[in-house]
């Protein structure tokens, strides 16, 4: 066998090691064979990422063979926006979606930031533009303007503060306004409402109306046939998802915490009402958990893929590097920045 023969077949072992248990995918699968006919491009990404200095932040809701097979970095978008701030990277390749490519550009300014596919947008992010919060805003002059992180960088420009999901309902409890103008995720505040409430905390939020197209078509009836179905099932939600349906969960948080969650806690099966990403993370990394299906696929993290980041890396066309203007980026900066100094990171 060759040299370059032998390191494919290393490179496929790894790869199948870490792959194995996957299954999160209808239609798909994670075997010898496949994870074979993908070490020749992950063996080849991690070359080009040596050779330009670049690092690579994947989106748990991206598919296992990046994940797992060329990211330096994988997690929700707070874990992600953190390494990004501290990564001193010369190019950093975002894996995820745009909003979040430009994030990273938001607090790395000298660092080329590029994304395998300009087409990954989000339905929350997409449905505010910067002109659309500032007619909300002449309305609400009162109001604390708070921006979930899946927003474009003209939205978080335009706000007091930026969240995510790990953080939101601890940062809107610190803040000293009782009206709180909450964009672009109209699910999430009744969700902020209810856990504002819980709390016992007083604050009015007002919304506008993006919904996840993802979360927002879990259904909390089909909670009960699964939990008739399957006895001692947990069920975990992201916030994202309706009132009704996180009211139905065993537990809701961020992706991270929705990870966290089901490897600290012993049930029979789960059902994860989230991206199936989400999903094949925890079957590489807890192979015993056992997991009902449920989950769903978000088509603009599925616009990935291993041909796309080599590509990417090796010659970044234009539409694939994320530019801002620096006072606007400023101004983005300022938000997330305050998110980290009230929710500073662990
Ligand atoms: P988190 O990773 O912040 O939980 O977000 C989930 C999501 O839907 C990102 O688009
Ligand atoms: Fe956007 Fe929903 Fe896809 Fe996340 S899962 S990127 S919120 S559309």
């Amino acid at each position: 066998m060759t040299a370059a023969a032998h390191e494919v077949e290393a490179e496929t072992e790894r790869l199948f090691r870490a792959l194995m248990h996957v299954d999160c995918e209808p239609g798909r699968s994670w075997n010898y064979e496949a994870c074979r006919s993908f070490a020749p491009l992950t063996l080849e990404i991690n070359r080009l990422k040596r050779e330009h200095g670049a690092v690579i932040l994947a989106h748990s809701y991206v598919e296992p063979e990046i994940t797992y097979g060329v990211a330096d970095f994988k997690g929700d978008s707070y874990f992600l926006s953190v390494k990004a701030r501290e990564a001193q990277a010369r190019m950093i390749v975002f894996v995820g979606v745009v909003f979040m490519a430009e994030t990273a550009k938001i607090l790395c300014p000298d660092a080329t930031v590029v994304v395998p596919d300009r087409g990954a947008g989000c339905s929350l992010a997409d449905s505010l533009t910067g002109a659309g919060l500032r007619r909300l805003k002449a309305h609400y002059p009162d109001a604390a303007v708070v921006c979930y992180i899946n927003s474009t960088a003209e939205v978080k420009a335009e706000s007091d503060v930026c969240v995510t999901s790990g953080n939101v309902y601890d940062i809107i409890e610190k803040l000293p306004q009782r009206r709180i103008l909450f964009v672009p995720d109209r699910l999430m505040a009744e969700n902020i409402r209810t856990e504002m409430k819980r709390r016992g905390c007083a604050k009015e939020i007002v919304a506008s109306d993006g919904t996840c197209i993802v979360h927002e078509v879990f259904d909390a009836s089909a909670i009960a046939i699964a939990r008739a179905r399957f006895p001692g099932l947990h069920v975990v939600a992201h916030p994202e998802c309706a009132p009704e349906v996180a009211a139905a969960a065993d537990f809701v948080g961020s992706t991270g915490a929705m990870m966290k969650y089901v490897r600290g806690t012993p049930a029979p099966y789960f059902l994860m009402l989230t991206e199936c990403g989400l999903v094949g993370r925890l079957q590489v990394e807890d192979p015993e958990k056992r997991f009902i299906t449920g989950c769903r696929l978000c088509p603009y993290m599925k616009l990935n893929s291993l041909a796309k980041v080599r590509d990417v890396l090796a010659a970044p066309r234009p539409d694939q590097i994320v530019t801002l203007e620096e006072p606007l980026r400023c101004r983005a900066a300022r938000c997330i920045e305050r998110m980290f100094a009230l929710a500073p990171p662990a």
